[in-house]
């Protein structure tokens, strides 16, 4: 059975450390992605497992068998590339049934896959269409749909929606999984979008310059980042700056800029007098107008709105001159207008608080 297992897996390019030490286990039958910004190591890491390229230092298994010797075509897997690499002399149909030829599949096998992996992608009306005949939707499906018919039970896809625009994305990533689920294949995904990473997967890895911050299911992830990275990457944090001003039994009292003081969460090891960094989501705010007094409250004045459609942006400076966005249901909530002031306060509970990195806020940011 095809659960992946990547032990101290590292891969340098002369200077560059493209993986680092990674570990990792991807279980059988689970939807797994690999998640972080443009040049953290991703594609390495799924050509490893495809064994295009080979690991510096560590181990690589496919179910119990150690593959760092074994070539890419004898690892039984199936490969979706970002970019749609159809053979384009060939039709659809030639495209989909050449896995199960050249594995020697006899002609009415590989023709009964092809058959129903095209019904599965839903283009079987588009047999005879040419690559350059199909949208970038159908090619990417027809991609799939190859990949499927190959029979192998570990799909490896990378970005494979990349270049498809948002709506056909939305749609095909489900039909991706839903297909994966049926078939039940393991099937890993890399992805720079956590968007597409969150609607699609069982688990995830968010990866930072080779490294693996933190693996969890989406849930997880969005409530319970461990580190100020992935409560950025994952969705949208504001971050305020402070010091923790004295502890309690709900945790921390942080006083933030400006001498304004709030009840937050403790970060892990927790000392007073440690700066911190208090990470809350834009949607955790409440947002009020006029001046009220409530606990863990901070007046501020709207300084911009945006109209998102589902939700309401505000951008809200705070009387202690920080920017924080908070973001409401347009359709649920009464809206309000830049220049109004406004109180803004949270719950404790909602709240994640992280030790001050070393290197500055900023540099923890930065994605590149
Ligand atoms: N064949 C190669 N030769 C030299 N350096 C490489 C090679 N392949 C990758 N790298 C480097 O390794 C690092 C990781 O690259 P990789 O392609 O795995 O990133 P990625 O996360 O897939 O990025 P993207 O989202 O842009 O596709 C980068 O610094 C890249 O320049
Ligand atoms: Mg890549």
């Amino acid at each position: 059975m095809p659960d992946v297992r990547l032990v101290n897996v590292t891969k340098r390019y002369g200077k560059i450390v493209a993986v680092d030490g990674v570990n990792l286990h991807i279980y059988d039958k689970e939807y797994f992605s690999l998640l972080g910004p443009s040049g953290c190591g991703k594609t390495t890491l799924l050509r490893l497992v495809a064994g295009l390229v080979q690991p510096d230092e560590g181990e690589i298994y496919i179910g119990d068998m150690l593959v760092n010797d074994v070539p890419p075509e004898d690892r039984d897997i199936g490969f979706v590339f970002q970019t749609f690499a159809l053979f384009p002399h060939m039709n659809a149909w030639d495209n989909v049934v050449y896995g199960p030829r050249v594995k020697g599949f006899n002609m009415k096998k590989a023709e009964t896959i092809g058959h129903e992996v095209l019904e599965m992608v839903k283009l079987h009306e588009r047999l005879d269409a040419y690559p350059n005949e199909l949208s970038g939707g159908m090619m990417q499906r027809i991609a799939v749909a190859r990949a499927l018919a190959a029979g192998a039970k570990l799909l490896l896809l990378d970005e494979p929606l990349g270049q498809l625009d948002a709506k056909v994305r939305n749609e095909i990533r489900y039909e991706i999984r839903r297909m994966t689920k049926d078939l039940e294949l393991t099937a890993v995904h890399v992805t720079h979008d956590q968007a597409e990473a969150m609607a699609i997967s069982d688990r995830i890895a968010v990866i930072k310059k080779g490294r693996i911050l933190q693996i969890g299911t989406p849930t997880e992830l969005y409530m319970t980042p461990k580190n100020i990275f992935v409560a950025h990457f994952i969705g949208e944090s504001n971050f305020l700056e402070g010091y923790i001003s004295s502890l309690n039994r709900k945790g921390a009292v942080i006083e933030l800029r400006g001498e304004v003081k709030v009840q937050a969460e403790a970060p892990k090891k927790p000392e007073k007098g440690e700066r911190v960094v208090l990470a809350i989501r834009p949607e955790a705010f409440v947002i009020e107008k006029g001046i009220k007094k409530k606990e863990n409250s901070i007046l501020g004045t709207i300084e911009r709105t945006t109209f998102e459609g589902t939700n309401i942006r505000y951008k809200v400076r705070l009387e202690n001159q920080d920017l924080i966005v908070v973001v409401k249901p347009s359709l649920v909530e009464e809206w309000l207008s830049v220049g109004e002031n406004v109180t803004v306060s949270f719950s404790s509970g909602k709240t994640r608080a992280f030790t001050y990195p070393a290197e500055g806020l900023r540099k923890e940011l930065t994605v590149e």
